[in-house]
C-alpha cells in the first residue's frame, strides 16, 4: 500500500527543506500545495489569479479548491512509492477530507510529523530565505549559504529570488493563519495517536535525523 507522510508546522518551520531530504532518501514524491499554487500563479490561470491575491495577503485558499487539487494529485502514478504532504492539510475540514480521500483511494496515513519552532525564529528564517531562480534550490542568508557566494550549488546559476509572501507584514498574517486555522489540526491527529513532534529549532541535519527516527519507528 502507498505510504503517506504529512509534514506539519508553521510557515518557515522547514517543511520544504525536510521534504526534499525525504525525496532524495526514500524516493517519495513531495506534494507541496504552496508550490502547486505558485505554479498556477506563474501560468496566469484563473486559479493562479485567485491564489496570487490570497497568498500575497497571507490568508488561506478555500478548502474545496485545495481538497480538489490534492485529490487529483494523489491519483497520479508517481505517488505509488510514497507521498509527502507539505502544506496540506491546513484546516480541520481539510484533515477530515484527507481521511476520506485516502480511504477512497486505498491509501493509508502512516506518519504525521509536526515541527515545533518559535515564532521569532520563524520570522528570522523567512526574512532570510531565497532560492535559485533557475532550479529552485533553497538557501538562507545566514543558515544555508551556497558554497560559492552568488552561485547555486545545484545548477551553477547566479540569479536568485525571494517570495513576495516573505515580507514582514505578510509573514505576520501567515503566522496568525497558522495559529488560528492550522494548529487546531494537531489535537485531531493527537487523539488518533498518529502525531509525532520533532524539535524544528535544531539544525537541518538534526531535524532530518528526528524525522528518520519517526519513519523507521525507533
Ligand atoms: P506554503 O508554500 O505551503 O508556505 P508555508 O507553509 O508558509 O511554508 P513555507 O514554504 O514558507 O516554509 P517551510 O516550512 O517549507 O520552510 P522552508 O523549508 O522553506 O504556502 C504558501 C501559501 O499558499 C499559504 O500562505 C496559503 O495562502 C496558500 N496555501 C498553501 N497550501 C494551502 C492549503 N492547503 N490551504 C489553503 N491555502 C494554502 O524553510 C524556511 C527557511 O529556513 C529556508 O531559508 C531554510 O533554508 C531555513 N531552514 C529550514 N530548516 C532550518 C533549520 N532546521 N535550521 C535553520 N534554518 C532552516
Amino acid at each position: 500500500m502507498s505510504r503517506t507522510l504529512i509534514l506539519l508546522g508553521p510557515p518557515g518551520a522547514g517543511k520544504g527543506t525536510q521534504a526534499q531530504r525525504l525525496v532524495d532518501r526514500h524516493g517519495f514524491v513531495q506534494l507541496s500545495t504552496g508550490d502547486m499554487l505558485r505554479a498556477a500563479v506563474a501560468s496566469g490561470s484563473d486559479l493562479g489569479k485567485q491564489a496570487k491575491e490570497i497568498m500575497e495577503s497571507g490568508e488561506l485558499m478555500p478548502d474545496d479548491i485545495m481538497i480538489r487539487i490534492i485529490s487529483d494529485r494523489l491519483d497520479r502514478p508517481d505517488t505509488a512509492k510514497g507521498a509527502i504532504l507539505d502544506g496540506f492539510p491546513r484546516t480541520v475540514p481539510q484533515a477530515e477530507a484527507l481521511d476520506r480521500l485516502l480511504a477512497g483511494k486505498g491509501r493509508r496515513l502512516d506518519w504525521v510529523v509536526v515541527m515545533d519552532v518559535d515564532d521569532a525564529v520563524l520570522v528570522r528564517r523567512l526574512s532570510g530565505r531565497y532560492s535559485c531562480a533557475r532550479c529552485g534550490a533553497g538557501y538562507h542568508d545566514e543558515f544555508v549559504k551556497p558554497k560559492t557566494a552568488g552561485v547555486c550549488d545545484v545548477c551553477g546559476a547566479n540569479e536568485f529570488r525571494r517570495r513576495p509572501d516573505d515580507r514582514p507584514d505578510v509573514v505576520a498574517n501567515r503566522l496568525k493563519a497558522y495559529h488560528e486555522q492550522t494548529a487546531p489540526i494537531l489535537p485531531y491527529y493527537r487523539a488518533r495517536g498518529v502525531l509525532k513532534s520533532v524539535d524544528g529549532m535544531a539544525g537541518v541535519d538534526a531535524v532530518a535525523k528526528q524525522i528518520e527516527d519517526v519513519i523507521s519507528g525507533s
